[in-house]
């Protein structure tokens, strides 16, 4: 894989959604003690302090935070997608990586961010409707494939969450320094439907339980990757294939025990995820210091390892740090909000991911039989369109065929094609659906995250 020159440092994007109070922790006698005061700031005050404490009269008893974007409970998961996740997509399907990931404590809603409700979809439903509709709209000139991995790291092991059968996987690195997933189930996919539904699939997989603090607590980590490769439809003895790997991320949340009243396994669990969280917890700490530059150790968890690239490599990332606004969660919304405002500081470095595939001269009939297919399929539109007959001084596909078997003789013609295409305003559709980005590989076993 080769990296393009131009690389640019980018900023994580840090989002704070601020979730609805709930009705337990009204019935507890909870108050409100965060707000969004404007599209960016928030404010969160200290239920402890006295405001008729003379000694502490000089002190704030509320401290405000700025983000890229803040939500309240009057944000829609539309808006929530919109400001954190629909710009990302362009930029996957033209070969740069990109993530989100959802942070916070338990009960504060990443997963209803993410996964959402069957009337609400969150952001994993709508990011992959929109990916397959820009797909769609540039698979004239583009080809595309389109693939997805899901897993979950449940007490420090991997999990495939599309083929549960495989046991525990291993995270290895190879020699780029590429973290993969060994032997992770990979499968191919056509629409944003058939990705939902293995989303499904994988979710009832997932790992999920009653807690005191919420009734369906995420027990793992989940990670639901995309991969999407393009490449353009003029075929040529060298091809430039772009890939760009868009990772979705809803964590667990960091609990206390007393406030979960968990016991054996449910504590067990919270342990460990307790023990990710801050090994992520010390790489935001560490990547966003001001001063000389610290060692990151990613090694300590599988969590911070998996996210390596997300936090300090190669992609466009975005944190959305969920609190609730009730006055009992307060020390978990400060501490949220504190690796929240530092998580601004982290910079990432953001270059197309370019693989340059040169077909040896055996694979040479592969390409006359794409090009046959692809002048099948422009042949088609053509008739869709009533133009049937080529304007006068334009060769017609069917003679340069006999020009010989050399792809770059065709390469004009094609492109020929195509600018009568966009000249005639062709329209979408028609016979694009016997191409495009159908090859299926159900649970090829590729392996790489
Ligand atoms: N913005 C919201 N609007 C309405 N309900 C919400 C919102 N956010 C969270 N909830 C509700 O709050 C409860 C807890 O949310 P959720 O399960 O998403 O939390 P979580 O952060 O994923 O917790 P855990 O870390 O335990 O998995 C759920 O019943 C969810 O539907
Ligand atoms: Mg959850």
């Amino acid at each position: 894989m080769k990296e393009v020159k131009e690389s640019r440092d980018q900023q994580l994007t840090v989002a704070l959604r601020i979730r609805p109070i709930s009705m337990v922790e009204l019935e507890e006698g909870a108050t409100l003690i965060a707000h969004k005061v404007d599209e960016q700031v928030v404010v969160l005050m200290d239920p402890m302090e006295d405001p008729e404490d003379i000694l502490r009269a000089n002190r704030s008893r509320e401290k405000s935070y700025v983000f890229d974007v803040a939500f309240d409970f009057t944000a829609t998961q539309e808006m929530v997608y919109r400001a954190t996740t629909k710009g990302l997509i362009e930029g996957v399907i033209s070969g740069y990586n990109a993530t989100v990931f959802a942070y916070g404590p338990t009960g504060c809603g990443k997963t209803y961010t993410m996964l959402g409700t069957d009337h609400e979809p969150g952001i994993y439903a709508r990011t992959l409707h929109d990916l397959f509709r820009a797909i769609e709209e540039t698979s004239d000139d583009m080809e595309y494939e389109v693939s997805m991995s899901y897993l979950e790291i449940y007490n420090e092991m991997i999990r495939d969450l599309l083929n549960p059968s495989l046991g525990f996987l291993e995270l290895r690195e190879d020699a780029k320094g590429v973290i993969q997933v060994a032997g992770i189930t990979e499968v191919s996919t056509i629409n944003a439907k058939e990705v939902m539904q293995l989303l499904l699939k994988g979710n009832k997989q997932r790992m999920q339980e009653p807690t005191a603090a919420n009734q369906t607590s995420s027990r793992s980590h989940a990670v639901l990757q995309v991969t999407v490769r393009q490449k353009s439809r003029i075929k040529n003895i060298m091809q430039e294939v772009r890939v760009g790997r868009l990772f979705m991320i809803d964590l667990a949340g960091s609990e206390r025990a007393s406030q979960t009243q968990n016991r054996g396994q449910r504590m067990k669990e919270g342990a460990h995820i307790n023990r990710s969280l801050l090994a992520l917890g010390n790489c935001i700490n560490a990547l966003s210091d001001k001063g000389a530059p610290k060692y990151v150790n990613y090694r300590d968890s599988k969590l911070t390892r998996l996210l390596k690239d997300s936090l300090g490599g190669n992609s466009r990332t975005v944190m959305i740090a969920h609190i609730s606004p009730a006055s009992s969660a307060f020390e978990e919304s400060r501490s949220t909000l504190t690796y929240a405002d530092r998580a601004k500081s982290i910079k990432t470095t953001v270059k197309r991911n370019l693989l340059n595939v040169s077909y040896h001269i055996a694979q040479y009939t592969s390409i006359i039989s794409d090009l046959r297919s692809e002048i099948q399929r422009l042949k088609c539109k053509i008739d869709s369109q009533g133009a049937t007959r080529p304007a006068r001084g334009e060769s017609s596909t069917r003679g340069c065929l006999c020009l010989g078997p050399s792809p770059r003789l065709w390469l004009p013609v094609i492109l020929g094609q195509h600018e009568r295409l966009d000249a005639a305003g062709g329209q979408r559709g028609g016979c694009r659906a016997q191409l495009g980005p159908q090859r299926k590989s159900r649970g090829g076993l590729r392996g790489h995250v």
